[in-house]
């Protein structure tokens, strides 16, 4: 082989090798065995039941963050930074979720056009909204995850799988609970500056 072509076939072997399309090793929807000691239909319902909730955790998680960039108002300053300490909270959860889901064998949603397919908080509009308006959408979007994930976790501890309800009650229930309490507070109606004169 000439100098020039083994040059040049030495520049071919050190070309990355992109792929664009091929089968997918996984099907959305299927378990694959991993081995621990969990029936495969067992694995299958947990998974399933975390899609559906990791959907609807990363979409309260992105209100969070819409909400951290468009709030307004004499509370600005205090809802912008803890909007976005509960974005950070949620987005740990997502990740929690995800993991769950892919060591049961299954397979994580991961993508904004499957999550805006999956999930049952109402969408909210592009605009900006009031403040009150903001709060009240976080808080039926808690609501959502909190109803559905106490059912997913008693369904898990039912069928064995420990693993998945001690992430939904310890993690998920735990995290959106408190959170729902730092901001349902704010929709108090207590006096900013004078003593509330109104009849008991
Ligand atoms: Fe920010």
């Amino acid at each position: 082989m000439s100098k020039k072509d083994e040059g040049a076939v030495l520049t071919e072997r050190a070309r990355p090798v992109t792929v664009h399309e091929t089968k997918e090793l996984q099907h959305y929807g299927t378990v694959a065995r991993l081995p621990i000691a969990l029936d495969a239909s067992v694995c299958a319902a947990s998974a399933g039941n975390l899609n559906q909730l990791l959907a609807d955790t990363m979409t309260l998680r992105d209100l969070y963050k819409k909400h951290h960039w468009q709030v307004s108002g004499p509370t600005f300053y205090q809802l912008h930074l803890l909007f976005d300490k509960h974005f950070n909270e949620q987005s740990e959860l997502v990740d929690a979720i995800a993991e769950r889901i892919q060591s049961l064998g299954g397979v994580s949603i991961a993508m904004a056009h499957d999550v805006a397919e999956m999930t049952l908080i109402p969408r909210p509009p592009r605009g900006r909204d009031e403040v009150p308006v903001q709060i009240s959408r976080l808080l039926h979007a808690h609501e959502v995850v909190l109803k559905e994930a106490r059912a997913m976790a008693r369904q898990a501890a039912e069928a064995g799988d420990d693993g998945t309800n001690d992430l939904v009650v310890s993690e998920v229930i735990r995290m959106n609970e408190g959170q729902v309490w730092f901001v349902a507070e704010h929709l108090v109606d207590t006096p900013l500056v004078a003593r509330d004169a109104r009849p008991q």
